[in-house]
């Protein structure tokens, strides 16, 4: 099938935007800012021009970005290369358009519900990996840092260390093992529930299957599986796995903190689906971080982004986000089939402020080639300490700061020579002082971090993603290159299990290490 998206070059739109972008430049005087879904949301840090907000508007038409909006928020084939819709806005819809939502999410709160009121699996086991792991991880150390009354560990890594410490010290009678995967086919995940499995027999649990509970899209596997039906919870094929949070893929999270924290989210996530379905462009958070990004990735040349959460609880929203924009814009083909010829997606990083600023932001400030910047500060902290949280906003406003207004020469000149240093040393001095400015960057502001503010800013970031995949012309929801190196692994894995099996048809490199990867096995 061939879909006829214009390349993006070949858009007067795009040369207008590009040309609008490249004379644009960061506004100090004004603030610009959108206040949605509970979310502040500052552009005030990004290039601007009134000529630059006229282009994105008939870039976005030409992209049509209306009409896409609707098929992907109505349950269309958005996802076309598989020919699916990518319509994870449906599960957290405040009314379900399926029925099925709503038998599938009363089934999971009774089986909650049950568990909670019977004091039962006082630790739990979550295995799943990529989408089917970081958001949950995300929700239970935001949401549950201070007190859980149920031990969690996560599991993703096919390292045996990951199971192995993860089981070390609990009660295997009162473990439950929470298997989540949407195709139910992903190595990791089901060696290493085959592994839980294993530990669940050898301390002689009665039913060691009723200790397990599967997360999928794929219940019929699952069964195969062993595991009973009535421990299987389904999602759907057009629920892409990274963004399945919204699914019964949170469990952990209900069962960890509690299921409030998981309607919250729910909740917040729907207000951003509507603030972008319906705001104005130019006042719509999502559309606006999306063009941004462009900005900063196709014409300014950013190579990567920076997330800095200044929030101990976000810890794990950088590798969530990693995963959401990479996997979904790591791509440089078009639907037309035919090479991007701007650079699309970016490559995203970051750790919590204020270990960042301790760690790589010097490589920001000064850098040769700097990263815009999303900070994501909560104006109100939930502990008792306001001199912990003033810092951490005073950072956070510092940094950025810096990042935007810089340093002149004669600015650190003066300064070097108010700390009485001679002319000549002050000169020498004052140039490694000097900071460029100008870098982007975003503002995000929760007001507190609350399961409605966490929801609406992961659905604020994948709309954003939905926008850009839309202007690149490139398809955000399908990941052919993680599948490519999922199947090679295969074939390696059998080639070092039997070594009578033939290991020529790699690179030189590949079957030399084939090759000593068998010997050092053997030697075991
Ligand atoms: O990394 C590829 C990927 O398919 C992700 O998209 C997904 O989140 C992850 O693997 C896990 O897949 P599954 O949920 O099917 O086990």
């Amino acid at each position: 099938m061939h879909y006829p998206v214009p390349p993006l070059t070949q858009l007067d739109s795009w040369q207008h935007f590009a040309d609008a972008a490249v004379q644009a430049s960061v506004q100090l005087d004004s603030v610009r800012c959108i206040r949605a879904a509970g979310l502040h949301a500052d552009f005030s840090g990004q290039v601007y021009s009134p000529e630059l907000e006229a282009a994105a508007k008939t870039l976005l038409a030409d992209r049509q970005f209306e009409q896409q909006r609707d098929v992907l928020l109505g349950g269309g084939i958005s996802n076309v290369t598989e020919g699916r819709a990518a319509w994870h806005t449906a599960l957290r819809a405040p009314a379900a358009p399926k029925d099925e939502i709503t038998t599938e999410r009363e089934r999971l709160n009774a089986f909650i519900r049950t568990a909670d009121i019977a004091r039962r699996w006082r630790n739990i086991v979550h295995i799943g990996i990529g989408g089917s792991d970081w958001g949950v991880r995300l929700s239970v150390s935001a949401f549950g840092y201070c007190k859980q009354w149920r031990t969690v560990r996560f599991v993703a890594n096919i390292d045996g260390h990951a199971i192995a410490g993860a089981l070390s010290d609990l009660n295997p009678m009162d473990t439950l093992i929470v298997v989540a995967s949407k195709s139910f086919t992903t190595v990791e995940t089901l060696e290493n529930a085959s592994r839980a499995l294993e530990w669940l027999k050898a301390a002689d649990v009665p039913d060691p299957y009723s200790n397990v509970v599967a997360i999928t899209a794929r219940p019929d596997r699952a069964q195969e599986w062993g595991i009973p039906e009535h421990n299987i919870f389904s999602f759907w094929d057009w629920v892409g796995g990274r963004f399945s949070l919204w699914s019964a893929v949170n469990l952990t999270t209900a069962m960890a903190v509690s299921s409030d924290v998981v309607a919250g989210m729910l909740a917040g996530a729907a207000a951003m689906d509507k603030h972008f379905a319906e705001a104005p462009i130019e006042q719509n958070i999502p559309v606006q971080m999306a063009l941004a990004g462009v900005v900063n990735r196709s014409v300014l040349g950013y190579g990567s982004l920076n997330v800095a959460p200044y929030d101990f609880r976000l810890g794990h929203l950088v590798s969530y986000i990693q995963q959401l924009e990479m996997e979904s814009l790591g791509k440089s083909v078009d639907l037309n089939g035919e090479f991007v010829t701007v650079p699309t997606g970016p490559a995203v990083w970051g750790m919590p402020g204020t270990d960042a600023q301790h760690t790589f932001f010097q490589w920001l400030h000064q850098g040769s080639d700097g990263a815009p910047v999303d900070f994501i500060v909560c104006q109100h902290a939930d502990h008792s300490w306001p001199t912990h949280h003033q810092t951490l906003l005073a950072h956070c406003l510092a940094q950025r700061e810096a990042m935007l207004r810089g340093k002149s020469y004669e600015q650190a000149l003066q300064e070097c020579l108010s700390g009485g240093l001679e002319a000549e040393e002050a000169s020498w001095l004052a140039k490694h002082r000097v900071h460029k400015g100008g870098r982007p960057n975003t503002l995000i502001v929760l007001p507190h971090l609350t399961p409605y503010s966490l929801g609406a800013l992961l659905a604020a970031y994948e709309h954003k993603v939905f926008v850009q995949g839309l202007i690149w012309g490139i398809n955000p929801f399908d990941q052919w290159g993680v599948e490519y190196g999922k199947k090679l692994a295969a074939g390696i894995l059998g080639e070092l299990q039997r070594p009578s099996v033939e290991a020529t048809h790699h690179d030189a490199s590949t079957t030399y290490w084939v090759e000593q990867f068998r010997q050092a096995d053997s030697r075991d």
